[in-house]
């Protein structure tokens, strides 16, 4: 919460997010709650590496090659391993940071490295790219990966409304199993399509207030708080 204000947000986020859809499932709720407060630990090494602790204009990347910028982002899962070690987490809890990227890339950093070598990928090693993994091995670290997912895109692009925010969601689904992050896991496509209704319910309570409302064709006149009547707090009988 202190070296890092972002990620701890990000990371009471996503907690809230695989909670809720590990209950639909009938997971384990609060390993799955507990293993995803501490999913990013790793990130309190290097802080302002990472977009979500970053103030405005101020980005470190800005002055690496994309090969060291994908070391910096990489590490932060064997970095959450070691601190969990070192302060004794079960290695439940550790589970949840080495899995939750499991074998996927760092795709910005590749992009990037992919258009200075002039668009040919040929010329840029993939593997320099991919988390170290393992994939998740559990529906709770599987259900990590979808909300991580599912948290980063919506953060990044907030949807304009309902239907934007269910097809964020089936992106990153689909995107997760398409890299084949989920063949170690039980999950049922019963379950994913819980999981992904529950995310869907969970995000729409997260960010009603951010998805703006149509416009008025005749806008009120603007309300006077002087002229507002003043509500009174009343005794309750509740004892
Ligand atoms: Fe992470
Ligand atoms: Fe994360």
């Amino acid at each position: 919460m202190q070296s890092s204000p972002g990620t701890y947000q990000h990371s009471l986020q996503v907690a809230n997010l695989a909670e809720q859809a590990a209950e639909a499932i009938g997971a384990d709720p609060l390993l799955t709650r507990v293993g995803s407060i501490y999913h990013d630990a790793g990130k309190a090494v290097n802080p302002t590496f990472f977009v979500e602790n970053q103030v405005t204009g101020m980005n470190p990347h800005d002055s690496l090659d994309p090969f060291s910028s994908a070391e910096i982002i990489l590490r932060h899962v064997t970095d959450g391993a070691e601190l969990g070690r070192k302060f004794r987490l079960p290695r439940r809890l550790i589970d949840f940071m080495l899995e939750h990227h499991g074998t996927l890339i760092t795709r910005y950093q590749y992009a990037r490295a992919v258009l200075a070598s002039n668009g040919d990928e040929s010329k840029v090693d993939i593997e320099l790219f991919r988390y170290p993994g393992p994939r998740p091995k559990s529906r709770e670290t599987a259900l990590l990966m979808l909300a991580d997912n599912c948290e980063a895109r919506v953060r990044a692009n907030p949807p304009k409304d309902e239907k934007a925010l269910r097809q964020m969601i089936d992106q990153a689904f689909e995107y997760v199993q398409q890299q084949h992050q989920l063949d170690d896991t039980r999950l049922s496509i019963k379950d994913l399509h819980l999981a992904s209704e529950s995310f869907f319910h969970t995000l729409q309570n997260m960010y009603h207030p951010r998805i703006p409302y149509p416009e008025y064709k005749n806008p009120p006149s603007s309300i006077n708080v002087d002229t507002l009547p003043i509500l009174e707090a009343k005794e309750t009988d509740e004892k």
